[in-house]
């Protein structure tokens, strides 16, 4: 019987990438599996950041660096901060991590205690639970009602708020729901915030160029200037810029929090990998105009799955704002299949694996991704309404 720390018997692993690890055995043993359950562009990285790392191993990148980043990606993620995010910031409070993902493991990690709770909005993004768990907190669910574009509103933010609440959790554009919070709506939660100085804020935007509304994307950081040094602002370049592979994420916030942050790195990772931040460099710095090319991809074959997906007897969706997946609700079929990982395996046998509904703290649903080629799509719109006939 292996022994397991007390840490980790209170959780699991990511049901996101165990769906992925399925439907990749499965297309190994010879069988046509459509995978809809990944969290990645299907985009080529852009040709200039390719460039920038293999011109950043000729000149010798391959040693440590600084913990939290390269002066260079310090200064560039500043940029990109303040560029695309309209937040006001300086290099020696960014922290340059292994992933958007390590940012959030080091923030929670490094502040959240046994007893300590943490707002965490459902559906909600798989590892945020997760975290919060290993840290030894409590994890309050805030339910966001599809009606509401599952947003939560400041009422439902206040009712959940006690003296032992450490953290909120905000993610716009958000993972599973595409759901974005315009301005007034966190205009609103702020207001709640004010009355509640214990509570910091991670605000994870790491979607946020993806963002179909037109509208600027709005934050909180910017937003409300009063709230800055109790808000960690998360952002980075694996879906902005389809790096996932690089493990590049930057956190911006209170220099204390950046602090302690890279406190915890430096005897976890040490730094991210000197070559990937070379290529973050040159995604931040470099040309952007791709990515109004691929917004508009990403919004024909989001309108293409929500067409597809609403004309199935039994499924529906909202039609999400941003990020590159679709928050499907299964209800009426639930009497036929169970549950809906019964049905999520029902559709792998059918050649498209989705992820779950109760991967992301809901029920009766999945989500499907739809970062794939047009043609694929059809396809795998096509076995879905197929096999629930
Ligand atoms: C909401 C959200 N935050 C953070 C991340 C982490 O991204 P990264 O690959 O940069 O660690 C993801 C990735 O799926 C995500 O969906």
């Amino acid at each position: 019987m292996p022994h397991l720390s007390q840490a980790l018997q209170r959780i699991e692993a990511s049901q996101t990438t165990a769906m992925t690890d399925r439907a990749t055995q499965l297309r190994e043993e010879g069988r046509d599996v459509i995978s809809l359950s990944v969290g990645e562009p299907d985009f080529a990285t852009p040709t200039h950041v390719i460039e920038a790392a293999k011109a950043a191993l000729d000149a010798g990148a391959t040693r440590y660096t600084p913990v939290p980043g390269t002066s260079a990606l310090r200064a560039a993620a500043a940029l990109h901060f303040k560029r695309d995010l309209g937040i006001e910031t300086e290099p020696g409070r960014v922290i340059v991590t292994a992933g958007g993902k390590q940012a959030i493991f080091e923030a929670i990690l490094a502040t959240v205690s046994e007893g300590d709770e943490v707002i965490v909005p459902a559906p909600w993004w798989v590892s945020y639970p997760q975290i919060v768990r290993l840290a030894g907190g409590r994890v309050v669910p805030l339910r966001c009602s599809p009606s509401r574009g599952f947003r939560f509103t400041p009422a439902q933010l206040e009712a959940e708020i006690g003296l032992d609440t450490r953290w909120l959790l905000l993610n716009s554009p958000g993972n599973p729901t595409g759901a974005v919070y315009p301005a007034e709506m966190l205009l609103g939660i702020a207001e709640v915030l004010r009355r509640h100085p214990q509570v910091m804020v991670l605000s994870d935007d790491i979607y946020a160029p993806l963002s179909y509304t037109g509208a600027p994307h709005a934050t909180l950081a910017n937003l409300c200037p009063d709230l800055a040094d109790r808000v960690l602002t998360v952002s980075g370049v694996s879906k902005s810029h389809a790096m996932t592979g690089f493990r590049i994420g930057v956190a911006t916030g209170p220099a204390w929090l950046i602090e302690v942050m890279g406190r915890l790195q430096s005897h976890n990772s040490g730094n991210p990998a000197a070559v990937s931040q070379a290529a973050a460099v040159a995604a931040f710095e470099g040309p952007q105009d791709f990515l109004g090319e691929w917004r508009e991809v990403f919004r024909r074959r989001r309108d293409l799955v929500v067409d597809a997906i609403n004309a199935v007897p039994g499924l529906s969706t909202p039609v999400p704002d941003g990020a590159f997946y679709c928050f499907i609700d299964a209800a009426p079929l639930m009497e036929r299949f169970g549950n809906d990982e019964a049905l999520c395996l029902h559709l792998l046998e059918a050649g498209v694996a989705a992820v779950p509904a109760s991967a992301f703290g809901w029920r009766d649903g999945f989500r499907v991704s739809f970062a794939a080629d047009e043609k694929v799509l059809e396809e795998a719109m096509a076995r879905i309404a197929a096999a629930l006939r």
